[in-house]
């Protein structure tokens, strides 16, 4: 395979397809109600009261919508958003430029704000907190620090992993919001939607399949629709078959339940290598030479959620359902 279909980051080609995918307001976000319900209900306070939106959060997998809601939160709002990422910020006069551009109410989206330099992120307390931020001007003796005045704005950021967040940066977000795996009718919704805007007639039983094996996520309900699509093109189908839709995912190794390869290996290593764990997520990924971020952020979280995998304080374990599952000698079959 020669890229991972299930790879829960984005691609470079894949940004502009996204993009046009992106749903621009609240009523055309499908799924994650409560955390629609609640967010509304701020955004709408926030336009009544005449005030900048509280400071938001969102953390959860990748590919479940967290980019589209921040911008969605600018849309709504009928402010400007200015989008950079936590690795992206290198040093805090980075920070200090981003934050001075800003205008009053405008939403500053950082993607990825666990990764944010220490330095820069204690730079962000006081533009939160109080909208200013002291500059340090100038080297040794000549060093002075200048405050620069802030408009009130909405830092919008997102995170993979809320865990990591320091605390005195968690608790200057107001409204923290976590996103969860959609359920199946959601993520048929999501793949007939994208069908109609890719202009592509997909089979009832097509969409409930790709919806059924895109691991809760739309990201990957989007991308499967994407290569299913060719091979019925291929195929000079005037609609989506089932046929072709199974026969592409056993092609591209998503088997029935969305697990892919690596997920076998996962499991398979610790059913079959540590005789069920518990086991240290480190090993592991040493064993099946994937990086133990990767298996943090992308793996684990799908596995747990489908309940094969359990999180002990003194590892990770296999559960009785996976046994069941891929405890088998051929696995290949599962796909
Ligand atoms: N609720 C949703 N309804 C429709 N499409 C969605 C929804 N959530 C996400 N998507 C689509 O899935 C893709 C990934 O969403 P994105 O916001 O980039 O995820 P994240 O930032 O959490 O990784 C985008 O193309 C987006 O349009
Ligand atoms: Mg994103």
């Amino acid at each position: 395979m020669d890229d991972n279909i299930l790879d829960k980051n984005l691609k470079p080609d894949e940004n502009q397809i996204e993009e046009s995918l992106r749903p621009e307001y609240l009523n055309q976000y499908i799924g994650q109600h409560t955390l629609k319900d609640n967010l509304n209900v701020f955004i709408e306070a926030a336009k009544i009261r005449g005030e900048a939106l509280d400071h938001v959060i969102f953390h959860g997998p990748p590919g479940l919508g967290k980019t589209t809601l921040s911008n969605i939160i600018a849309n709504e709002l009928g402010v400007n958003i200015r989008t950079t990422s936590g690795p992206a910020i290198e040093r805090a006069g980075d920070l200090a430029a981003v934050l001075s551009s800003l205008n009053t109410g405008d939403v500053l989206f950082i993607d990825e704000i666990h990764r944010l330099p220490r330095s820069v992120e204690e730079i962000l307390y006081s533009a939160m907190e109080d909208f200013f931020i002291d500059v340090i001007i100038g080297k040794g003796d000549e060093a002075r620090s200048i405050r620069i005045d802030l408009p009130p704005f909405t830092l919008v950021g997102a995170t993979t992993r809320f865990g990591s967040l320091s605390a005195p940066l968690r608790d200057r977000f107001g409204v923290q919001l976590r996103l969860e795996y959609y359920d199946l009718e959601s993520l048929i919704t999501i793949v007939n939607r994208t069908a109609d805007i890719f202009e592509v007639v997909i089979d009832k039983e097509s969409a409930v399949e790709l919806a059924r094996r895109s691991r809760g996520t739309p990201r990957i309900a989007n991308r499967l629709l994407r290569r299913v699509r060719d091979f019925s093109i291929v195929k000079k189908e005037e609609s989506i078959s089932l046929e072709t839709t199974n026969h592409a995912l056993k092609v591209l190794e998503v088997d029935a339940l969305g697990l892919d390869p690596v997920d076998h290996k996962i499991m398979r290593t610790i059913i079959d290598v540590y005789s069920g764990g518990p086991v240290g997520l480190e090993t592991v990924a040493v064993s099946i030479g994937e990086e133990v971020i990767t298996l943090l952020d992308v793996y684990e979280p799908y596995l747990i959620q489908q309940g094969f995998l359990e999180r002990t304080q003194r590892g990770r374990k296999a559960t009785a359902k996976s046994y069941d599952y891929f405890g088998h000698k051929d696995n290949n079959a599962l796909f």
